[in-house]
């Protein structure tokens, strides 16, 4: 039985795509393993949508060098993003490497892997086949914990916002079967899933053949039995709809929570980066959300340095934040990405100011995230417990009903369950409690 290991960069989509890939060849008969070191198969899925997040991946790559010169059959591929933005250079650049896929041909890999025992460097960027069918494994939810499933339902996006390569390397936006989804939703509770979260780069556009929307998928995912949470993300600004904010409001396993990327808080950089709303629009929806769901909580992803943006810019873009009063924010550092508009964009921001702007709004959202934490402190939630905290050991790490981040002193055998806990203290990242 071949050995292989898989590691995985960037989104929760490459996550998804990650357990996808690692159960069609469980079921190829292949062995799955947690160490490099002893795997005759090596794959990384990567993330292309910063710089940084390539650099990781390179370094990593060359650090493989000295194993594949020790074990010279050993098979090394790259699959998800990287590989569709550098197909002409990866193969010369990284000799050792035996096959590259995109990530809309993941069903091929396991027919990669047979090819690479005996060819060499073979590359594919099928975007005709289906969607990957994610399989109802167990175990690929966040941070792997075992009773939280990631269920992608739309692929690709089409949104082609300046900055992102993702409708490049992810090709069309495509949403899946809704039978597909709620069969797979249903297995997933079967064996022992209590928390899925729907993935898609946005999520709103879900429009299934016989033209159910998301609100309504979400109503039918929740509706099922077993499930006890329900999550989704990315949504888009500019198509969260009050049907949407009602449908969450209506249902109780489903969290208050939005991850409504702003990116900006200038009209002019929004729209030079097509986003296809304003500032004001914004403020406006999440002033709806709110008011319609209570406890309501958000996040957001915001870039810095954006080309062209403007001290003054930039300010409008702390002044959203300091009025949004985002639970916790995603932000970067703006990067140039291969084919995307922004990157022929002239006008681009020193690093060093780029810095600085990040370390700023870093100031302010970290005074406005424990400022909001402080707020839940002596309040009551029920929590769903999902794994051991890796950092706190003797402590479980929970979900409240508004996705917030909770450690209570519990016992493992909880994992898995709802129970009812009191905020007693907090810090900026996260809320201690006990039952
Ligand atoms: N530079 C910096 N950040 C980016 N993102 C996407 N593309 C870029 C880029 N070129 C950020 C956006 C997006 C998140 C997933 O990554 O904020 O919402
Ligand atoms: Fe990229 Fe915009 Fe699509 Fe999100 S919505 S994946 S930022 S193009």
């Amino acid at each position: 039985m071949m050995k292989f290991f898989i590691k995985t960069f960037g989104c929760q989509m490459n996550q998804a795509d990650s357990a996808y890939l690692s159960g069609r060849l469980i079921e190829a008969g292949y062995r799955k393993i947690e160490n490099a070191e002893e795997a005759q198969i090596i794959i990384f899925n990567t993330c292309g949508v910063r710089q940084h997040a390539e650099e990781r991946l390179f370094q990593n790559l060359k650090a493989l060098r000295p194993l594949k010169k020790k074990k010279p059959g050993l098979i090394i591929g790259l699959i998800g993003c990287v590989p569709v933005l550098h197909r002409e250079t990866l193969f010369r650049s990284f000799p050792q490497l035996n096959f590259l896929a995109g990530p809309e041909s993941l069903s091929l890999v396991p027919d990669l892997i047979s090819r690479s025992k005996n060819e060499e460097q073979i590359a594919i960027f099928d975007s005709t086949l289906p969607p990957a069918l994610n399989l109802p494994l167990k175990g690929r939810g966040e941070a792997g914990v075992n009773i939280s499933a990631f269920l992608p339902i739309v692929t690709g996006c089409d949104n082609f916002c300046s900055y992102c390569v993702v409708p490049y390397t992810r090709g069309k936006e495509k949403s899946r079967p809704i039978k597909e989804v709620l069969k797979e939703a249903e297995k997933m509770a079967e064996n022992g899933v209590k928390e899925i979260i729907l993935l898609g780069q946005n999520v709103n556009s879900y429009q299934a053949e016989n033209k159910i929307s998301f609100p309504k998928l979400l109503s039918q995912i929740a509706e099922l039995p077993g499930i006890l949470r329900l999550g989704f993300m990315t949504s888009h600004p500019k198509d969260v709809s009050p049907e949407l904010f009602k449908t969450i409001a209506a249902h109780s396993n489903i969290y208050r929570h939005l991850h409504l990327p702003l990116q900006s808080g200038s009209d002019s950089i929004l729209n030079t980066m097509n986003r296809g709303y304003t500032a004001a629009h914004y403020l406006q929806k999440i002033k709806e959300a709110g008011e319609i769901i209570p406890g309501l909580t958000l996040t957001s992803d915001i870039i810095v340095g954006f080309p062209g943006e403007t001290e003054d810019d930039f300010e409008k873009t702390l002044a959203v934040v300091k009025d949004a009063e985002f639970d916790d924010l995603f932000a970067f550092k703006y990067s140039d990405r291969p084919k995307t508009k922004a990157e022929k964009i002239e006008d681009k921001i020193p690093e060093k100011i780029k810095e600085e702007r990040l370390a700023q709004l870093w100031k302010l959202q970290d005074g406005i995230s424990l400022k909001k934490n402080l707020e839940t402190k002596g309040k009551s939630f029920e929590v769903l417990l999902l794994t051991e905290s890796r950092k706190k050991p003797g402590f479980l790490l929970g979900k409240t009903e508004n996705e917030k981040k909770i450690l209570l002193s519990e016992n493992t055998n909880l994992v898995g369950s709802l129970i009812r806990a009191q905020v007693t203290s907090v810090d900026r990242r996260l809320l201690y409690g006990q039952t």
